[in-house]
Order: C-alpha cells, then structure tokens, then sequence
C-alpha cells in the first residue's frame, strides 16, 4: 500500500534520515519532471543523506575542536614570507603524520603564519574524520591550573583522547609554572604512548624550551618524546600583521585626507 507524503515524512523522522526529509519534495518534482529512471533519483535521495550526515558530523568535529576559525591553506600568500618550509607545510596538510603519529614543531618569528599553518592543518584533519583538539597552550594550562579535581581529569582526557592535539604558542610567556609543566609531561607521555600526534607551535627557540619547563629531569623526557619522530618546521620572515596593520593605517589616512 502506498504511504501518504505525512507518513512517509513521519518514517523518515521515525528513522532519523533528516537529509531525505530535506530533499524529498525536490527530488519528487525532479523525477516528474526529468522522468529518469528509478535507480537514478534512489541514488540521488541516498546521496542527500549521506551529504547532510558528513556535513553535520564535520560541523560537530568542527566544535569540540575548539578551532575558533575555519582556516585553510587557499588564501595563504606563500610569495609574502618566501623562506617559510612550503613543502613541509603542505606535507603536514596531507595528514600522513597522524596516521604514523609523529609530531610537527612549527618554530619562528611572530606574525609569520604559524598558527595559520597549524590550524589549516588541525581544520583538514576535522574534515578528514579526525577528532582534533585545539588549544592556546599558555591560556588553557593556567585555567586547568585554577580548575576542580573533576574539571581536570575531564580536562585531561580532552588533551589525550583526540587524534591530534594542537598546542599553539607554547612559552609565550616563558617560564610555564610547575603545574603546568607536570599537565604537559602528562599530556606528552601519554600521547606517545598511544603514538598519537601533536602540532606545537612556539615563537621560542627549541634550545631555551628546557629552561621554560625548569631545568630538570621532567624537561628532558617532555622534550624527548616531543621531538622524537617530529617534523620540525622553521617560519623565518617578516610579521604578515604589521603588513596587515601598515595597510590598515594607510587605508584609513587616504579615507581622512
Ligand atoms: N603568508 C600569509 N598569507 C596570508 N595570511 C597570513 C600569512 N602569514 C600570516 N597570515 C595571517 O596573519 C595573521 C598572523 O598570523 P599567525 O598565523 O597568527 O602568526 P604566528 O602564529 O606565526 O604569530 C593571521 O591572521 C594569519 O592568517
Ligand atoms: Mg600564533
């Protein structure tokens, strides 16, 4: 017996295939129209379903990512800073590190493109159907510092669960306090363990990082396990801010004059 379009809209919702509902109507009227054979508007309404299902799941990896942007590699101007390791970087964007779980260091400058660099990276890992965390390193190791037991240990199992973690602009204030040095041990031990990847990036030159974590035993392993199968990536040039803010002023004078 055929159903009504109010029961097949009550099935659809009943088995939770919200692409079809969406697309139905439109797929009924095509078929009347073009008068294609079944086979081809079957396919096209199970490829409404399959598209919205891997655009919510993108956008739901998206959101625990915590990326605040959906930043990519398109708009990235390689000709502005022409010493950055460009190979390198489309290298990591190919994601065959997570697969080896091996860890990328991006080092340099300020305003040279690393943190654009690595959450291109962090953002295509998202749409490849990796679950990625991103984290302003100094920022969110001093809240972790000030948060409950229960707090901790949820936020703990954040930084070691996901296929990558990014830690952006590690030591942006140097010295890192014994707290959150310990939390980074945890975090990077227990990543290696599992072979799973980190992407660190830092304005700090890798041969202080040790007096950043004070210069014991705990800064050696964190360092050696974070550097052992790591990429290491050099950002070399001139700060793509300062371009950006000079072009700013001087747009804002031509308006006023
Ligand atoms: N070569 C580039 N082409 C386009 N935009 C860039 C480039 N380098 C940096 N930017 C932009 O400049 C800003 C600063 O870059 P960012 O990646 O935050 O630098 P860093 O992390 O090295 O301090 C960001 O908005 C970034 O998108
Ligand atoms: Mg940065």
């Amino acid at each position: 017996m055929t159903m009504t379009m109010i029961e097949i809209e009550r099935a659809l919702r009943a088995l939770r295939l919200s692409g079809i509902r969406a697309t139905l109507d439109t797929r009924i009227m095509e078929a009347q129209a073009t008068q294609q054979p079944f086979l081809e508007t079957f396919s096209a309404i199970l490829q409404d379903e399959l598209d919205r299902r891997y655009s919510r799941l993108t956008e739901r990896r998206f959101k625990q990512s915590r990326l605040d942007e959906r930043t990519t590699l398109n708009d990235f101007d390689w000709r502005f800073n022409p010493k950055l390791p460009r190979q390198a970087c489309f290298e990591l964007h190919t994601l065959k590190f997570i697969t080896e779980g091996s860890n990328a260091l991006i080092i340099g400058k300020p305003g040279t493109g690393k943190s654009h660099v690595a959450k291109a990276v962090a953002y295509q890992a998202t749409l490849q159907g990796y679950n990625v965390r991103y984290a302003e390193a100094d920022t969110e190791f001093a809240q972790f510092a000030l948060a409950g037991p229960d707090e901790q240990s949820q936020a703990l199992r954040a930084y070691t669960d996901p296929d990558l973690l990014v830690l952006d602009d590690m030591f942006l204030a140097r010295r890192i306090s014994d707290l959150s040095a310990e939390l980074l041990q945890t975090i990077v031990h227990q990543r290696y363990k599992l072979r799973r990847s980190i992407i660190a990036t830092s304005n700090r030159v890798v041969e202080d990082w040790g007096k950043y974590l004070g210069d014991n035993t705990m800064s050696t392993t964190i360092l050696d396990r974070l550097m052992h199968r790591s990429a290491m990536l050099q950002f070399e040039g001139k700060s793509y801010r300062l371009k950006e803010a000079a072009s700013r002023i001087a747009r804002d004078t031509t308006n006023v004059s």
